[in-house]
């Protein structure tokens, strides 16, 4: 078996960029997302690039099945997964009254369960070779409650909260687990998540590259947290200090007017 970075949702933003990036460094990637087209342009590029084994899998992940299916593939054409990046992931930007249901449930079911079965699959090799790592991509809407993006924002407070618990869990282990919490980044997630894009957030924005390589480059030192942007810093101490309600102003003040 050959090892190899698995990402979920490299067909666009940030994910595509972690997979750009590695098959830089001349990794193996096994890239995957609902797009086929998007994944076979993107595996023909890096494959031009760097000469690099590219395998590009298309797999709905909000589907139960589709997470036991994708690590069968993987081990079907030889690789073992040493990497995990748990990337895909929605957001829907309106009350929560007024969301389809089959469409929030989505987000659960992509966000968080689909996060969690491939967690769940691939740790225990990990360990068992006491080796490999896992980034779970999350966001700084992780740290407080987001009215008006209600299911996205409790969605990334569980992928935190699970990361950091399993991360303690594997201390001293060999294997490192890291929350990814990116401020806005420039991506398809705004017009995903039916968000006006402001000019302001725009200019505020980082560019999806930036926030791979950071995720990279913290996960590598071994960090179990990593915020990106030096303002969205402040976003854990600000949640410690200041009560819930006002974080749900604030952050109702931000979403309303975006969605
Ligand atoms: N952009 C931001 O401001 C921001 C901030 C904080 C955190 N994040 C998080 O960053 C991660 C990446 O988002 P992004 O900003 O790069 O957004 P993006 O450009 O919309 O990319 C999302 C990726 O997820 C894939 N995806 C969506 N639904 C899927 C499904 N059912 N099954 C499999 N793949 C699916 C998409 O591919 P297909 O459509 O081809 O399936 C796409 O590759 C997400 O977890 C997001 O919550 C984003």
């Amino acid at each position: 078996m050959k090892p190899a970075t698995l990402i979920t949702g490299a067909s666009a933003g940030i994910g595509a960029e972690f997979a750009r990036l590695l098959a830089a460094e001349g990794e193996t990637v096994v890239i995957t997302a609902r797009r086929k087209d998007r994944l076979e342009a993107l595996a023909e590029e890096f494959r031009g690039a760097h000469g690099v084994r590219v395998e590009p899998i298309v797999a709905d992940l909000a589907l139960k099945e589709s997470a036991e299916r994708l690590a069968e593939e993987t081990r079907a054409l030889g690789l073992e997964v040493t990497t995990l990046i748990n990337n895909a992931g929605f957001g829907l930007a309106s009350p929560f009254a007024d969301q389809p249901l089959d469409r929030a449930t989505q987000m659960l079911e992509l966000n968080i369960v689909a996060l969690t079965r491939l967690t769940r699959i691939f740790l225990p090799a990990m360990q068992a070779r006491r080796a490999g790592g896992i980034i779970n991509v999350a966001s700084i809407a992780a740290f407080l409650p987001g009215p008006y993006m209600s299911v996205y924002y409790a969605s990334k407070a569980y992928v935190l909260s699970f990361s950091e618990a399993i991360a303690h869990e594997l201390r001293g282990s060999g294997v490192v687990v890291t929350a990814l919490c990116p401020g806005a980044t420039q991506s398809e997630f705004q017009e995903v998540a039916g968000m006006t894009e402001t000019a302001l957030l725009r200019r505020l924005s980082m560019s999806s590259r930036e926030v791979a390589r950071l995720g990279l480059a913290g996960h590598r030192a071994g960090k179990p947290v990593v915020i990106t942007g030096a303002g969205n810093k402040l976003a854990p101490l600000v949640a410690r200090l200041a009560p819930r309600n006002l974080l749900a102003r604030v952050a109702a003040r931000v979403q309303r007017g975006r969605a």
